[in-house]
């Protein structure tokens, strides 16, 4: 019976839950879906779907794949989806995806291996304080271990201290280009006032193309835009590392 077992991997796991099933079923071909790219055409009579759950859900390009790919109607189609904690939604997902495709999932289990969400770090753009205030309720709402936001370009004076408390760091920067709006420094430092006494990070990471500082506003080289930033002194950049 030829089998094929598709898979996604970023940290390994998944690949090597691919090899054991490969083994497990005494031998099929293992195929990477980033190297197998889309419209791939399978005659086996076994397809396996072998990826990781991202945010309760399979990632795009496992999506695209299978959306584009063209799968022997009627095989034996099975997914597992490898989790630190659940698939979410990820195997119904494959089944509605072959469904329209006129096939059906018929076995999908989650296995839970070792998570490396933990050392993801998620952020929001905010550009000024009708932004904050629409996307931060919804940003803070969302189960996400460490949060990030980035007030780029700036637009306004913004004040994000009610959102602090689910925050580990905030950086800034002022707006690029030739058509670029005015970044004014007392926002700037507001911000950096509000990341104090949250305690919170803070990383000033350039100041835009028009910068205002003690009412004046200055045309910034692009090439000095980050280095001018950091000369002022302020970042509150502790031993932690961004970007
Ligand atoms: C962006 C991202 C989102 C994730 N979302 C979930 C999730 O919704 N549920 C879960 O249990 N694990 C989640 N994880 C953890 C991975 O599914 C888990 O670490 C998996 O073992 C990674 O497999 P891999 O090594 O094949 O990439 C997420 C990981 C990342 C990087």
């Amino acid at each position: 019976m030829s089998t094929t077992i598709y898979y996604f991997t970023a940290t390994g796991n998944s690949l090597q839950a691919a090899l054991d099933i490969a083994e497990g079923l005494g031998g099929a071909e293992v195929i990477s879906v980033s190297r197998a790219g889309k419209n791939v055409k399978c005659d086996s009579e076994v397809i396996g779907f072998v990826f990781p759950s991202f945010a309760w859900g399979m990632p795009n390009m496992f999506y695209d794949f299978i959306k584009s790919g063209n799968f022997n109607k009627d095989a034996y189609f099975f997914t597992i989806v490898i989790c630190g904690a659940s698939m979410g939604g990820s195997a119904r997902d494959v089944d509605t995806l072959l469904r329209g495709k006129g096939a059906k999932l018929s076995y999908g289990k989650q296995v839970k291996m070792v998570s490396n969400y933990d050392n993801v770090n998620l952020g929001c753009t905010v550009e000024n304080q009708e932004l904050a205030d629409y996307r931060l309720p919804l940003f803070l709402s969302y189960p996400i271990k460490r949060r990030f936001v980035a007030c780029a370009p700036l637009l306004g004076a913004i004040d994000l201290s009610t959102y602090l408390h689910g925050i580990v760091h905030v950086s800034v920067g002022g707006e690029t280009g030739r058509e670029a709006r005015v970044c004014d420094y007392d926002w700037v430092l507001s911000l950096r006032e509000q990341c104090v006494k949250a305690d919170v990070t803070f990383w000033f990471k350039n100041t835009g193309s028009f910068f205002k500082r003690d009412g004046v506003i200055q045309k910034i080289n692009p090439f000095k835009q980050n280095s001018i930033a950091k000369e002022l002194g302020i970042n509150i950049l502790g031993d932690k590392k961004w970007f």
